[in-house]
């Protein structure tokens, strides 16, 4: 960069640049924010993408619609991500003594977490039929689905909230578009449904899928 040479309008440049002036990031800033979006960006994201792949050969009904019309997608998406969020919970440090409401005071020192996933597949917010995938519920948008209540956060809430997910919906989309034209697949019978979570929420023993190449392709 100091020759001139590196380009400093991608993530990482700003990032150097905001550590070449006095104030800026400290070096070591820099490299944990470069872990951060790796280990934010790529896991995430392919956690997602396999979880889809599982649903739709479970739900070949929606396969087929997701082929058809890719507008689909975002609701197939969104009801993914509420059944297997890959971050199954959210996690905060009180620094100090915080009033809630009357009743709820938190102390100081105090680790709050918000479990995600069990808000998801809660029937009080959800219905019955919670555990079902049915992306239909997300066809008028995701305030419709929730009836306004922060009860879908695959994506965190408020100032944390993750900068990375339009980004990260974009591309599972076109990941997604792409197998969808030349294949169509199903789970393969050794296929075992064990979502675990090693920090994010995967399937423990992967996802065996049998692909078949379209005939009009
Ligand atoms: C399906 C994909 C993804 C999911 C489910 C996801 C989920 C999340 C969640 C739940 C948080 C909030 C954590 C918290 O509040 O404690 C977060 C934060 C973050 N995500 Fe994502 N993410 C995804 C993709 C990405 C991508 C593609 C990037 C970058 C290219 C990214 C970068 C980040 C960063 C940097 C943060 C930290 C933000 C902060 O602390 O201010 N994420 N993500």
């Amino acid at each position: 960069m100091e020759a001139g040479e590196a380009p400093k309008n991608d993530l990482l440049g700003i990032l150097l640049e905001s550590n070449s002036g006095d104030h800026g990031m400290s070096t070591k800033d820099v490299i944990e924010e470069c872990r951060l979006f790796n280990f934010a960006g790529q896991e995430t994201t392919a956690d997602l993408l396999v979880w889809t792949m599982i649903m739709l050969s479970l739900h070949k009904k929606w396969q087929d619609q997701a082929r058809q019309e890719i507008l689909q997608m975002s609701m197939i998406l969104n009801e993914v991500l509420r059944l297997y969020p890959p971050g199954i919970l959210l996690g905060r440090t009180i620094e100090k003594e915080t009033k809630l409401d009357e009743e709820v005071t938190l102390p100081g020192g105090a680790q709050v977490v918000i479990p995600t996933l069990m808000v998801h597949r809660d029937p009080k917010l959800w219905g019955e039929d919670v555990n079902e995938f049915k992306p239909e519920r997300f066809a008028d948008g995701i305030s419709k689905a929730t009836k306004n209540q922060v009860s879908f956060l695959p994506f965190g809430w408020g100032p944390r909230f993750c900068p990375g997910q339009n980004f990260a919906l974009m591309e599972a989309k076109m990941a997604l578009v792409l197998i969808l034209r030349r294949f169509s697949f199903e789970l393969s019978p050794t296929y075992t449904h064990a979502p675990h979570t090693v920090l994010t929420l995967h399937p423990q023993f992967g996802a065996p899928l049998i692909f078949h190449t379209l005939q009009d392709q």
